[in-house]
């Protein structure tokens, strides 16, 4: 375990409750690892993984964070045997149903971010209905990344905006970073603050690759599975200990 780490493992003191993140972005990494550790499938994993995501979203609402960005499948993960991403497909299609009879009621707003014409019509259509009623919902939001790849989605971006131009809606001499963020997966809403890697590696994997120029990273050797509220906690607290300059002094 490097210094630095250590050190923000010690860091004393609590959790400022009103000087939250607005924006948590997770990579919910090491399920694979933790099963293997246990001598279980991969799938056990990701089914205990599901959960960890049940709890932590819960958890953020509860507190105060306004949106919660986890990476669940990304656009390399295809590259994993079919039982595996069919296991990862069946435990989404679970969540939507569930989310769908039970968002509006407990106010948690969710969104998928991603290709999402790779996914079965299914579970598009699933996802087109838990937008329909996050419309409605204010004050917390989850996305859920799927088939999502940072340069994918710049790409995408991109393509979106050459096309507005071709169609006479924009020029490129209008376009600043405010405007091409609008043609991101994220939209309007704000870039996160804090982004999370359990499990212990030090890369970005190709998440948010736009969106994260200033955020804050944050690794723990926590596996997904295993990661509680009192990890956030420790995420959360070391964040608040970093100096933000945003290349200015201070
Ligand atoms: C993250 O856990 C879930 C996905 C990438 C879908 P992994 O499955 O990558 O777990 P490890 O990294 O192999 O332990
Ligand atoms: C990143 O984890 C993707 C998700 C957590 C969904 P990976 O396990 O796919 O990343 P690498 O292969 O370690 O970079
Ligand atoms: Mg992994």
């Amino acid at each position: 375990m490097s210094f630095w780490r250590k050190k923000e493992h010690h860091t004393a003191g609590q959790v400022d409750f009103d000087r939250l993140p607005r924006h948590i972005a997770i990579i919910m990494d090491g399920n694979g690892r933790w099963a293997k550790q246990r001598g279980l499938p991969r799938s056990a994993g990701h089914k205990v993984g599901a959960e960890t995501f049940r709890t932590i979203a819960n958890y953020c609402k509860k507190i105060g964070v306004e949106y919660l960005t986890v990476y669940a499948f990304s656009t390399e993960n295809w590259k994993r045997p079919a039982d595996e991403v069919n296991t990862i497909m069946t435990l989404l299609k679970k969540y939507l149903l569930e989310a769908i009879d039970t968002m509006e009621r407990d106010q948690k707003g969710l969104e998928f971010l991603g290709d999402l014409s790779a996914v079965t019509p299914e579970l598009q259509e699933l996802i087109a209905q838990t937008h329909e009623i996050s419309k409605r919902i204010h004050g917390f939001q989850a996305n859920i990344c799927l088939n999502y790849g940072g340069r994918n989605e710049i790409v995408s971006a991109a393509k979106a905006f050459a096309q507005d131009c071709r169609d006479g809606k924009c020029t490129p001499e209008a376009l600043d970073e405010k405007a091409f963020s609008s043609y991101m997966y994220t939209g309007e809403m704000p870039d996160p603050d804090l982004i999370i890697r359990p499990g212990g590696e030090m890369r970005l994997s190709n998440f948010l690759l736009w969106q994260c120029a200033y955020a804050e990273f944050y690794s723990c050797d926590t596996l997904w599975p295993d990661f509680k509220e009192k990890d956030l906690d420790q995420a959360i607290l070391a964040y608040q200990n970093r100096d933000r300059r945003f290349g200015g002094i201070k």
